[in-house]
């Protein structure tokens, strides 16, 4: 049972149904695609969103940290069909038996990785397989990955690798909201990107470069280039669409058909309302004054569940079908909204439902609202949203 009515409703048929848009932009059926479940599936809940994505059959997915494999590892340890998890934070020397023994994919940025790894698998019983890895190149993200001029060494290497077994070669965009032009910081990265390749030509695996836009940029590019990778989307699996620079309006209206919906609403109840006379302030430091007599409601969510103390007096939630705006501070536990243009519907306000990220029928809050007020991204908004919101999956 819930004592708290603040939740975030996750609605896997979503996931599943943004799944099915985002593999048929994929030209060709065998490209590489691996959805991003790191942070906790973006705050979804990476065990749930996992599920859904295997029984529409999927084996490969894509976390941040090994810490995270490995709980996903223990979770689905009674799936009959092996999972690939690819893990692309660089990992330490003490943390690879761990890393082997769960089978993980890691992608590799740097040859000390390569010889730290290699050392582990001599030292580990590998029995027949080889672990598998993946090697990551910088093409103009300038974070993790190997140099350009690393990619003719490294293909010789691992033809004779005792230990690992490349798996695939990939990439990130800096700027993926180019992706469909054929001039842009994109088409600098894809060009680089296709030169590597030609080193592993001998090699029958996997290159991938594409996150969300660059997924939806392959499906109207000006550029052969971009259709050639596999993807790793993630923002785009919650349903939330990438916006683009410089769309044409052939290409806008491309865009606009793709129907990705969102994953998660989140929702709270009223749990007190108050009268105020008009020149009252509400909350701390008093950053709101009523200008008239106001009806005023306390809800129960604050910057401790992840709702922005940047939101307080500049956010909206959705009760009623109305957007009511927020009042004052927010604070660790509480938020204030000005209800006073609900008064008209003499409707008892005592724990109506407060949508605070969704749809409503005419209005709707988005995440991406809320990141364009608050200063951040929808990814910031979504994986904000903390722990002690308890997650109700539908
Ligand atoms: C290496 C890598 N690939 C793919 C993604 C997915 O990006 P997006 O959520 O924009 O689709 C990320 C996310 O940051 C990433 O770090």
């Amino acid at each position: 049972m819930l004592h708290r009515p603040t939740i975030a409703i996750i609605h896997l048929k979503n996931i599943a149904h943004n799944y099915k848009v985002l593999r048929s932009l994929q030209k060709k059926s065998d490209l590489f695609f691996c959805p991003m479940i790191k942070a906790d599936a973006y705050g979804h809940g990476a065990p749930q969103v996992m599920q859904t994505l295997y029984d529409l059959g999927q084996r490969y997915f894509g976390v941040a940290t090994l810490d995270e494999a490995l709980q996903l590892r223990e979770d689905f340890s009674n799936h009959n069909e092996f999972t690939n998890l690819l893990v692309f934070s660089p990992l330490f020397e003490e943390s690879l038996p761990t890393a082997l023994r769960a089978q993980v994919t890691l992608v590799l940025s740097s040859w000390r990785e390569i010889e730290n790894l290699e050392a582990a698998a001599k030292q580990y019983d590998m029995r027949a397989a080889k672990a598998k890895v993946h090697l990551k190149f910088n093409t103009g993200m300038s974070r993790l990955g190997f140099e350009s001029q690393d990619a003719a060494e490294l293909a010789k290497y691992f033809k004779a690798s005792q230990g690992l077994e490349l798996e695939g070669v990939c990439t990130h965009l800096a700027e993926g909201e180019d992706a469909h032009l054929d001039t842009g910081y994109s088409a600098q990265q894809f060009e680089k990107f296709s030169q590597i390749e030609k080193h592993f030509s001998g090699y029958k695996i996997h290159f991938h470069a594409l996150n969300s836009v660059g997924l939806i940029a392959s499906s109207f590019s000006e550029a052969a280039v971009v259709r050639k990778y596999g993807a790793r989307p993630g923002l785009s699996l919650y349903g939330i669409k990438p916006a683009m620079k410089d769309l044409s309006e052939a290409q806008r209206t491309i865009w606009n058909k793709i129907d990705l919906r969102p994953v998660l609403e989140l929702e709270t109840q009223i749990v007190l309302t108050r009268e105020l006379k008009k020149g009252e302030s509400v909350s701390y430091n008093r950053q709101w004054t009523s200008s008239q007599d106001s009806l005023i409601a306390i809800l129960p969510i604050g910057y401790g569940d992840g709702y922005h103390r940047r939101l307080s007096n500049k956010g909206r939630m959705l009760i009623l079908d109305q957007l009511v705006p927020i009042v004052g501070t927010v604070c660790m536990d509480y938020t204030l909204v000005d209800v006073s243009a609900l008064r008209e519907s003499s409707k008892d306000l005592y724990s109506m439902r407060v949508t605070v990220i969704g749809q409503g029928k005419t209005h709707s809050v988005k995440a991406e609202d809320l990141a364009e007020i608050v200063g951040t991204n929808s990814y910031e908004i979504l994986t904000s949203v903390s722990r002690r919101v308890p997650r109700v999956y539908r």
